[in-house]
């Protein structure tokens, strides 16, 4: 097995949405699922392509109310491309083509996604077809295809058809499918003069203009003949040539991709056809863009494992920087949690970047950087948001998107009971204390005292203000009420009207890490404006923040011990995979607010964050008595009750249980390991990568290796 390509054998529709998610292309700017060329959204092909950081926000009627949701937007598709002998049926999914045998595989270390596809039409003509895909780490703006069309047993003349599509809609997660998915406004289908289709939408309400152009060219066929044929939305370019059996015709596709959110453009119309008639051709575009992966791999690379581990590793790099690649150092974009990849939280930005920091900071420093400069640009949106709570500081959204406001949904779906239900993850405050950790893990990687003086201190400066106004004093302690930690099991106490658990203790003792590290570090208060007053508060609360115990174990939040036992036997021979369990409890009618029963590690993000040695240190310094035997306690316990419904789960177990119950953190390792790759959450990859876990895992190698 050559650990450096991903190959998958034959046609399953049942896993062709894994697949596509895993062969997606993408340079940071822009990216495109692994979709057959010739395919249409139908149910198992979805060929989405994503901006990174165009959003759009429509309103929709669900559940008898109107809510309103961003979603990143699905631009218009610049795959099509097939064939036909002349007179023949265009060769797509469905149709009475049949495919005799098909291969794809996509090149690690190239960026390249080829396929190969022999097929029989309805008249006994065989033909194969080998595709060539690159979205280029180069030159951001273009992406090409370079097709060859052998016929095996037939001469005549082939017709090759090379379209934009812009007829495309949101469509990709079944569970958002009563939402309005319609984000993109044709403006204009037409051919040019110079042999380039071009294709300008823009999206409904954030009113983004994209222009795609594409120039198709048969460059061994100097006498193909060419016609455009253009309809509402979608514009193609027909090729028609000589075609002998045995011999391949070549038509190579290469497409120019530009909005107006660029810089140093005019009109982006102008800019794509200007990018696609300048373009070389597929063999120099590959070149250079190999060229540049090149470069990428000489600082990505985690080195472990056999043959099958090595690839995963290399698999998940690739994912990671065909989001967070290089070219984002000139864009306004966070980490979205599920890349470019699919539809999946809308393209939202959450907490995950926390696990991708510690990959992404040492070797990629100015990716880490733009990072937090998407949320540094945030900060008055955050600042707002605070005050509007009665808070100073910066309240930062769980769910993030284009402006900075909230962007967790108000209702979300359960499948399994059919219900629309109230969200309430936007309690996860937390999400400040991940930007936190995430300034001061760049400024470790980096030693930039200019960024800890400048931008880096005043976020960090601004979360913990946010966290000190946050807290209020209860006797000797100080309290933090009505927040979720990162366990979305739990979002309020079942005999409690108003949402919201008290004292997380992953939020109050990473509040008290935080007045910790701003008190230690000077540049931070000075780029921060913070006061003496301001200081002398942070100092009470880092010995102060309270934290609860419960049968010797840190208590995931106040009255967590008081919560029933969950019949874990009873549940799992019920149900088998009890990942979901908030939708199982929810269509029996229950809740897991109930029940000691996570979704995910949460007391335990303490010792991934922070270490046994740091995470000991402030408790002493909280005052509170903790020893190995209670973090082997502590661990032990959550383990036996938490049921890993996030893929960031199995990350921290594997690197918690590695360093205090080493025989325990195998079956973690290989769950997370097999993410995205096994879609360990049964069904979750199609609809785009986990960042966050691909991440965790290279860090759990990277450490280990180092
Ligand atoms: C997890 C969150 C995570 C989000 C996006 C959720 O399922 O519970 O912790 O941030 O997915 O990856």
């Amino acid at each position: 097995m050559d650990p450096w390509v991903l190959a998958y054998d034959g046609f399953d529709p049942a896993t062709e949405g894994l697949r596509e998610a895993l062969t997606t292309l993408g340079n940071g700017y822009v990216a495109t699922r692994g979709a057959a060329a010739e395919a249409e959204a139908d149910g198992v092909h979805y060929p989405g392509t994503y901006l990174a950081g165009c959003y759009d926000r429509l309103e929709s009627h669900v559940a008898g109310r109107t809510v309103t949701n961003e979603d990143v937007v699905n631009i218009p598709n610049w795959l099509p491309l097939t064939f036909r002998p002349a007179g023949g049926e265009w060769f797509a999914p469905g149709g009475g083509v049949r495919i005799l045998a098909c291969r794809r595989w996509l090149d690690l270390r190239r960026g390249v996604l080829t396929r190969l596809v022999r097929v029989r039409d309805g008249d006994g003509r065989t033909t194969v077809v080998e595709e060539r895909r690159l979205v280029s780490m180069d030159d951001p703006h273009l992406a090409a295809l370079a097709v060859t069309v052998t016929p095996e047993d037939w001469d005549g003349l082939l017709e090759v058809r090379s379209a934009l599509d812009g007829r495309v809609v949101n469509a990709g997660v079944a569970r958002y499918r009563e939402l309005n998915g319609r984000h993109l406004v044709p403006l204009a289908a037409h051919s040019s003069a110079d042999g380039v289709v071009e294709l300008l939408a823009r999206t409904a309400t954030s009113r983004v203009e994209i222009a795609l152009a594409a120039r198709t060219t048969a460059p061994g066929h100097p006498g193909a003949r060419r016609a455009a044929v253009t309809r509402r939305a979608w514009v193609a370019d027909v090729l028609t040539l000589h075609a002998h059996a045995g011999e391949a015709v070549r038509v190579e596709k290469v497409v120019a991709v530009h909005t107006s959110r660029d810089r140093a453009i005019g009109a982006p119309a102008e800019a794509a056809r200007a990018a696609a008639l300048r373009a070389p051709g597929f063999e120099e575009l590959l070149e250079r863009h190999a060229g540049a992966w090149e470069r990428l791999w000489a600082r990505a690379r985690v080195e472990g494992g056999d043959a099958e581990v090595r690839q995963i590793l290399d698999l998940y790099a690739f994912h990671l920087l065909q989001t967070a690649s290089p070219h984002i150092t000139d864009l306004d974009v966070g980490l979205p949690a599920r890349g470019l990849h699919g539809e999946a939280y809308r393209g939202h930005v959450f907490w995950d970047e926390l696990f991708v920091f510690p990959y992404l900071a040492p070797r990629f420093p100015g990716v880490a950087e733009a990072l937090l400069r998407y949320r540094w640009r945030r900060l008055p949106a955050a600042r707002r948001a605070a005050a509007r709570e009665g808070r100073a500081g910066a309240m930062f959204p769980w769910q993030s998107g284009g402006d900075g406001r909230e962007e967790t949904p108000e209702l979300h779906y359960n499948p399994r009971s059919g219900r629309w239900l109230p969200d309430n993850s936007h309690l996860q405050r937390h999400v400040g204390l991940a930007v936190a950790v995430n300034v001061w893990r760049h400024h470790r990687a980096t030693r930039d005292a200019a960024f800890l003086a400048g931008f880096g201190g005043e976020l960090m400066a601004e979360v913990a203000r946010f966290f000190a106004s946050l807290a209020v004093r209860e006797g000797d302690r100080y309290a933090i009420r009505g927040v979720m930690g990162p366990d979305e099991y739990h979002d309020g106490y079942p005999d409690r009207a108003e949402p919201g658990i008290d004292n997380n203790a992953y939020t109050n003792v990473m509040t008290a890490w935080l007045m910790r590290r701003v008190l230690e570090t000077p540049a931070v208060a000075d780029a921060g404006g913070l006061t003496a007053a301001d200081l002398d508060r942070f100092a009470e609360l880092a010995h102060g923040m309270r934290v609860d115990f419960h049968d010797g174990v840190i208590s995931q939040f106040e009255g967590y011990g008081e919560l029933l036992e969950l019949d874990w036997d009873r549940y799992r021979r019920g149900y088998g995979d009890i990942r979901r369990l908030d939708r199982i409890l929810e269509a029996e009618g229950d809740t897991p607010n109930r029940y000691k029963a996570s979704k995910q590690a949460d007391v335990l993000m303490l010792f991934h964050v922070l270490g046994e040695e740091e995470l000991s240190r402030l408790l002493a310094g909280l005052g509170y008595a903790w020893d190995a035997a209670a973090a082997a306690r502590t661990v032990d316990y959550y383990l036996a009750r938490t049921c890993h419904g996030s893929t960031l789960s199995a990350v921290v177990h594997a690197g918690v249980l590695a360093r205090v119950r080493p025989g325990a953190s195998e079956p973690f390792l290989v769950e997370a390991l097999n993410s995205d790759v096994r879609d360990v959450q049964g069904g979750t990859t199609a609809e785009g990568v986990h960042l966050g876990a691909m991440a965790g895992v290279l860090s759990l190698f990277g450490r280990s290796a180092g």
